[in-house]
């Protein structure tokens, strides 16, 4: 079942509860990130999960096994369907994550972050000193994801073919309709495109919430996709 998640990148709570009255009766997935989260802390999330909507919580946690264990386990009882680690933390780190989201209770899909957007080749090589291509460690790191037991991993949809033969779902931001703009974003695809590739999640944020009419913009999304 492929779904739209909405990236919710507001400063607060009320600039969010101003954007998703634009959405009438739409209970769509959401996603959480670190700029909303540490202002209004984990409350949000549960009363998002209170009014129905579903809940990618991107914290992209990273740190030793036993920390991420514990953080998981709060974490988990918050209620979010879909939970994120860095996958640079570790198989033992990952697969510590799952096993504190599952005593919280929580069913959540566990996915992993590859290698951020941001880190180029360049930095690769010359500040983190990894040999190897971003390719080369995606792909590691996304096996190595499998391997722990997580769900899936964030990648770009031109990703998503290879994140399937692995075995893995696919989530994947960078999608602009045919006719938007691409504003910083680099390896893009619209929603139909991705759906082709094989995406089983896709992340829109300002091509629904910078829209002139986020409710229909949210409705193509969802059209294209499905
Ligand atoms: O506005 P836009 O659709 O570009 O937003 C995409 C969302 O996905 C943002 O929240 C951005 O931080 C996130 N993201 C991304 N690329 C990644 C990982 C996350 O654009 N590789």
């Amino acid at each position: 079942m492929r779904h739209v998640i909405i990236a919710c990148d507001f400063k607060d709570k009320q600039e969010l509860d101003t954007f998703l009255e634009t959405l009438q009766n739409e209970k769509p997935y959401l996603k959480i990130g670190m700029e909303i989260f540490y202002k209004e802390g984990p409350q949000l999330v549960k009363e998002l999960k209170r009014k129905g909507y579903k809940i990618f919580l991107d914290l992209k946690l990273h740190d030793i096994p036993t920390t991420v264990k514990k953080a998981m386990k709060n974490l988990g009882s918050l209620g979010a369907d879909i939970i994120n680690i860095h996958a640079a933390g570790g198989i033992k780190m990952m697969q510590y994550a799952k096993e504190g989201l599952r005593e919280s209770g929580s069913s959540a899909l566990l996915i992993a972050v590859t290698q951020l957007t941001s880190i180029s080749e360049e930095i690769l090589h010359n500040e983190l000193l990894i040999s190897s291509s971003i390719e080369e460690t995606v792909k590691q790191y996304a096996i190595n994801a499998k391997n722990a037991g997580l769900d899936g991993v964030v990648c770009s949809p031109l990703e998503a073919p290879i994140i399937k033969r692995i075995g893995l779902l696919s989530v994947t931001p960078g999608i602009r309709f045919s006719d938007g703009a691409a504003n910083d974003q680099v390896r893009i695809a619209t929603p139909e495109y991705a759906k082709e590739l094989g995406s089983d999640f896709i992340v829109v944020g300002r091509s629904i919430t910078q829209a002139e009419n986020p409710y229909e913009a949210y409705k193509r999304c969802v059209k294209e996709f499905s």
